[in-house]
């Protein structure tokens, strides 16, 4: 097992790039960036050399696609969304050293390199292989490029990689009536050459790396997902696209080709490492080629195969990188019970929250760190994030260094009093007060930030008590020099605060050195009785913590209900109704009534059921996208209506031979369109 505080000489720390095509929201900065940005700034202060990267992810698919909807240029979607995304970070206190962009030149280079490395070293499998191709625009057609009707359910217009009504996963060959949406033409299928990463061929290498080395260091998780993965047999996966949008594929023979986004996206990484280096006349090869530095990548937990298994592949068979260290990767936040979702703009977006909360950047910090999604998905709600700030940050923590810095000022001008004789309490506490950077250290450390959140509190929680317990008011006319020591020992308190929350509160850390009057410092100055010295003067207290009342909460609460409103009317839009048919196109459909007599899950798919129907004519397989909303014990015996005479298909190797008739209730369900009556199998629907 490998110890997670081994000595390092240097740290390389990564948050994920996210795609430039839309602002950021809370999800973002719980996964991802506020972790990411603890544990930067805890090594900054523990004096490491440490370089902290992000960037924006300015390739793939859905820039295109966004720039086609607007009637823009994905360069245009990108410089806006960079820029929106670049301030947010900005204005919530994330610590890069850089923020870059892979549109940049260096990024462009960086990644041909390595691609063109890897293809001298023979490690790409070339590969021909039939895709959709648009003859009038003459393009090949990426997944979201085409539409069709789903075999699974028969919505219209579902896309070639899924179908948004049922959720299936298709593959652009199962769409039946393919579509183009560039020229709205049907699309012919044309050889392709495409360049793969041969993954099963590393999968020794990964099984000993991951599997082996990392069992006991990695998050659970993280572990899990890659030994499903490689477990599974790892297959190779093509590192370039049909597409004009991206870094140009840079061999010969790759006309219109680019390097698929998952290949460039993580390379970005090391791009504005290279320019960071440029731009302060440093190095940056030892971040990213020396055994001695620790490689940190901070993701969400759908960039797991892509953080674990392909770019360490890529970065392993290039052959002078290290590989990461470790890749901790969190949990999904949800909001007010419900998954966050851009396109049904269910999300607190940062922008937005700036504009009703200004100045209260670290309310929020805390928040989604005291809840981040760790170790299981998470839910943010409006009343937490009130009860938090109340209860917590304004009650615990604001009450006690304003209390502390009060007093101080009434009773000793503000100047810090000596501290005397030490009573067994007094003891106690400063021993208490010494452990704290170790412990809360530990935690980050093992990337347990919601832990370390909350023994970072614990000392405010101490001071507070300790306070409350002492009693100066009480003590200031019949012993004055006990309410020296108890000032001294709760300011200790407070300067231990400014260093120990400046990971979590850097906004609050700021105000508190303010308060207290004296310049940041750093972790090992934490723990010490004696931070302030007696006779230095402080200023005058502020409010660190405002309270936040009902009303500005239930202005929250009613956007999200419009919200709701808004979709759930959406919803409810009926589809226009379809072309006429004559009659005798009617009667071709054979439309029966039948019954589930057996029903079992399609191994490896999510959403497809394999059912035995009795059909009255005969006993037949049929599969259907269903498993979603149906238990597999819970439909034998139910009463379906079926098309018995539609050609057979095959939908993961099984020959599925017919239609269930289904339709969505009013909760979006999608269900049974059943005979009410008692039917026997096989009665004709006219
Ligand atoms: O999931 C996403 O938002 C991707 N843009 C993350 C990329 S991370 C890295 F590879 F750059
Ligand atoms: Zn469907």
């Amino acid at each position: 097992m490998k110890n997670t505080r081994e000595k390092f000489k240097r740290y390389t720390v990564t948050s994920a790039l996210p795609y430039a095509n839309g602002p950021l929201h809370i999800g973002h900065l719980a996964g991802v960036y506020i972790p990411a940005d603890i544990y930067s700034r805890y090594l900054r202060s523990k004096g490491e050399d440490v370089i902290f990267i992000g960037g924006s992810d300015e390739h793939g698919v859905p820039i295109t696609i966004k720039a086609r909807e607007q009637g823009v240029t994905p360069q245009e979607i990108v410089d806006k969304y960079h820029k929106i995304i670049k301030e947010s970070f900005e204005q919530f206190g994330i610590s890069f050293d850089i923020y870059s962009r892979t549109s940049n030149k260096i990024h462009h280079e960086t990644a041909a390199d390595i691609f063109r490395t890897l293809y001298e070293k023979n490690e790409f499998i070339e590969q021909t292989s039939l895709q959709y191709y648009d003859e009038e625009t003459q393009h090949f057609l990426a997944d979201r490029y085409i539409t069709g009707t789903c075999p699974h359910c028969g919505y219209e217009n579902a896309y070639g990689d899924q179908c948004e009504n049922c959720g299936t996963s298709l593959s652009p060959n199962e769409l039946i009536n393919p579509k183009s949406l560039l020229s709205g033409n049907v699309p012919v299928r044309k050889e392709t050459k495409h360049w793969y990463l041969p993954l099963d061929k590393y999968t020794p290498w990964l099984r000993e790396w991951i599997l082996e080395s990392h069992k006991n260091d990695w998050k659970t998780n993280v572990y899990g997902q890659c030994k499903s993965w490689i477990n599974h047999g790892l297959k190779p996966r093509a590192v370039t696209r049909d597409l004009d949008w991206g870094i140009k594929v840079p061999v010969e023979d790759a006309e219109g080709k680019v390097l698929y986004v998952w290949f460039d996206a993580p390379i970005g990484y090391i791009s504005a490492t290279k320019e960071w280096a440029q731009e302060n006349n440093k190095n940056w090869e030892p971040y990213w080629k020396d055994k001695e530095t620790k490689l940190v990548h901070f993701i969400g937990k759908d960039n797991i195969v892509f953080h674990c298994i392909m770019f360490p592949s890529i970065l392993k068979n290039e052959g002078t990188y290290i590989v990461p260290d470790n890749v901790p990767a969190n949990e999904f936040l949800n909001l007010e019970g419900n998954k966050i979702s851009t396109s049904r703009n269910w999300a607190v977006w940062l922008h937005e929250y700036l504009d009703e909360f200004p100045d209260k950047q670290d309310v929020l910090r805390y928040v989604l760190c005291s809840n981040a999604p760790e170790t299981k998905d998470n839910d943010f709600t409006w009343k937490d994030f009130q009860a938090k700030n109340n209860n917590e940050l304004l009650a615990i923590f604001g009450n006690f260094v304003n209390r502390t810095v009060v007093l101080t000022h009434k009773y000793f001008n503000g100047l810090v009093p000596e501290i005397g004789e030490l009573t067994e309490l007094d003891k106690t506490v400063l021993k208490e007060i010494k452990a704290y950077p170790e412990k809360i250290g530990k935690s980050i450390e093992n990337y347990r930030f919601r832990e370390a959140l909350n023994e970072m509190m614990n000392l405010a929680r101490l001071g507070n008590k300790y306070l409350t317990d002492s009693e100066p008011w009480k003590q200031i006319k019949s012993n004055k020099e006990r309410v020296k020591t108890i000032l001294n020992i709760s300011l200790q308190i407070c300067a231990n605060l400014s260093i120990l929350a400046e990971p979590f509160l850097p906004f609050t850390s700021n105000k508190l050195i303010k308060i207290l009057n004296i310049s940041a410092l750093k972790w090992k100055d934490a723990g010490k009785p004696d931070i302030l010295v007696s006779g230095h003067q402080l200023n005058k207290p502020f409010y660190l913590f405002e309270k936040i009342e009902d009303p500005e909460i239930n202005t929250q609460i009613q956007k999200l209900l419009n919200t709701k409103k808004n979709n759930e009317e959406e919803k409810k839009q009926i589809n226009p109704a379809k072309e006429n048919i004559e009659f005798d196109d009617f009667v071709k459909l054979d439309l029966r009534t039948g019954t589930i007599i057996e029903a079992e899950k399609v191994p490896k798919t999510k959403k497809l059921l394999k059912l035995k129907i009795d059909t009255g004519i005969d006993k037949r397989l049929i599969v259907s996208g269903i498993a979603e909303y149906y238990k597999p014990e819970d439909i034998i015996g139910q009463k379906i209506s079926i098309l018995v005479n539609l050609a057979p298909r095959k939908l993961r190797g099984i020959e599925s031979n017919g239609m269930i008739l289904m339709a969505k209730n009013s909760e979006g369900k999608l269900c049974f369109v059943s005979p009410t009556e008692n039917f026997n199998n096989g009665s004709e629907i006219k």
